[in-house]
């Protein structure tokens, strides 16, 4: 009696648990297995092509298939990202370095003017998302990302690891902040377009009639289809190659090598202007695709420093090379941009170069370079303060300019950013993850650490200076349109 008194309790009760952790384990795993659909779907769903014009052999993903390459995100995503993110913010040791931020940090203000008085509500920010290939929410110090559709090479991978890097350099300092992030080359939202609110969209440019936000490119992390290493490695090695040969004993010319093919009339123009009699300026075309078989052997950027002058050339839109042109001590000759890039807007005619217009390339040079060469002290003068301006352009400054542009964008924003139900949350592990070997020795090599002293401080708001400066800049650049 005993006995079946005890089977007839006790046994349901076993099964029973049994049923419940069944049924449990299948609710988790249609969970995960629907959490994995709808985010797939979301990373795919929007899927475009690398456009043809892009400077550099897409190196694409030939035999993985988007869904695999989107399974992979989520995969590293949810299986990489468990831990607590360290967001406390520390005491800061260094207080001395509580220094100014550089002048040109003043656009900061210029660019997030647009939403100053009305601020950006979640139904304009749901707008700006059909300009956007990511969306950014940080939330207490975490990371995560929606992907609408794929950004061309690893754009994707270098500026969410950029983000990662600000977060952990700044534990417990990054505001929650909701974003729309744009990968493709040109600005979109033209101020002529006289719509009642701009949409607020961050990219890699912008120009002086368009309202999208400019914010640090890729590249400062790395450049892996070009072997472009992270910019402090590129800055030291271009900055020893400069001074292997003092200006005086460099070559009298202008040089520029480069992607002509990029649909950039700046560019096409300038390849009429090789010859080194006629025009003083040596033009060579860059094969990329032969620079990748030979492992980028005659691309070296340390040994591209030996004349006197460098042209830049934009190319479709802003161009990456702009820093490292600087950053050679030479000459800078900027055939006057359309596109600028968050830190080009804070150089100046005739102190950290000279403006060349692109209604006259090959004569400009020329002048240029005559000029120059019968002005050596000033000619060098210019472009030892070119080189300065990128030398405090350091990793830093890069991280404290993403620092302060989200803290006055996240101000502005009149809503509680949460985190969306389809955003993947990216860490250090994650990246790494879905990273190849090449990518990977990469980001290593761009990982940031803990800064001991708080963020420079950013001048107080003062657009009439910027316009002021921006006037200043346009009569310089115009007068030398009359002389030459
Ligand atoms: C992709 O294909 C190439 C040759 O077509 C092969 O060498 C390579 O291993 C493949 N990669 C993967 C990930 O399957
Ligand atoms: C420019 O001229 C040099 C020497 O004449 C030549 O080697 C080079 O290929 C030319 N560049 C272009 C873009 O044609
Ligand atoms: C980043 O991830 C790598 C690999 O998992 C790990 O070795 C490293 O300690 C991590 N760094 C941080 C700061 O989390
Ligand atoms: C410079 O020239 C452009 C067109 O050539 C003109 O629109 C602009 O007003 C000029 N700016 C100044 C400050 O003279």
């Amino acid at each position: 009696m005993g006995g079946l008194f005890t089977r007839k309790t006790l046994c349901p009760r076993p099964r029973f648990f049994l049923v419940l952790s069944l049924f449990i384990l299948l609710l988790v795993i249609l969970f995960v297995v629907d959490n994995l659909a709808t985010q797939t779907k979301t990373i795919i769903g929007h899927n475009l092509e690398p456009p043809p014009w892009h400077e550099f052999p897409a190196k694409t993903f030939e035999n993985e298939t988007k869904y695999a390459r989107a399974s992979k995100i989520i995969q590293c995503s949810y299986l990489s990202c468990r831990s607590t993110a360290n967001n406390v913010r520390p005491t800061f040791t260094r207080h001395e370095a509580e220094q100014q931020c550089p002048e040109f940090y003043g656009w900061i203000y210029h660019d997030l003017e647009p939403w100053s008085k009305t601020r950006i509500s979640y139904t304009t920010l749901m707008e700006a998302m059909k300009l956007a290939s990511l969306r950014v929410v940080i939330i207490g110090g975490k990371l995560y990302v929606d992907y609408y559709y794929d950004c061309v090479l690893s754009r994707a991978m270098f500026t969410i690891w950029g983000l990662l890097q600000l977060l952990k350099r700044y534990p417990g300092s990054v505001p929650d902040v909701d974003l729309m992030f744009d990968c493709m080359d040109r600005p979109y939202v033209a101020k002529s377009d006289h719509s009642a609110m701009p949409l607020p969209i961050f990219r890699y440019c912008t120009t002086r009639h368009h309202y999208d936000i400019p914010f640090p490119d890729w590249s400062f992390w790395g450049w892996v289809e070009v072997n472009l290493g992270p910019w402090h490695e590129e800055f030291q090695s271009i900055k020893q190659g400069s001074q292997k040969t003092s200006w005086k004993d460099k070559l009298p010319y202008a040089y520029w090598k480069g992607n002509p093919d990029v649909n950039s009339p700046a560019r096409e123009k300038l390849v009429l202007c090789n010859d080194t009699n006629k025009w003083g300026a040596h033009i060579l075309r860059q094969n990329w695709r032969k620079e990748v078989v030979n492992g980028f052997k005659n691309s070296k950027l340390s040994n591209q420093c030996n004349h006197r002058y460098k042209i830049y050339a934009e190319g479709y839109a802003w161009s990456v090379s702009l820093k490292y042109i600087l950053s050679c001590g030479s000459v800078p000759l900027i055939i006057n941009p359309i596109y600028e890039d968050f830190f080009s807007r804070g150089l100046f005619p005739k102190e950290n170069y000279l403006p060349i217009p692109p209604e006259n390339i090959c004569p400009s040079i020329k002048t240029a370079v005559e000029w120059g060469n019968s002005h050596p002290s000033e000619a060098e003068a210019i472009g030892r303060a070119v080189q300065d301006y990128m030398e405090r352009l350091n990793m830093d400054r890069v991280y404290d300019y993403m620092y302060h542009l989200i803290t006055e964008y996240a101000k502005l924003l009149d809503f509680k950013p949460v985190r969306p139900s389809t955003a993947l949350e990216e860490c250090n592990e994650s990246l790494l993850c879905y990273a190849d070997e090449t990518h990977r020795g990469f980001l290593e090599r761009s990982t940031a650490t803990p800064s001991p002293s708080p963020p420079c401080k950013l001048p107080p708001p003062n657009v009439e200076m910027i316009k002021k400066k921006m006037e200043a800049k346009n009569i310089i650049i115009n007068k030398t349109q009359l002389i030459f």
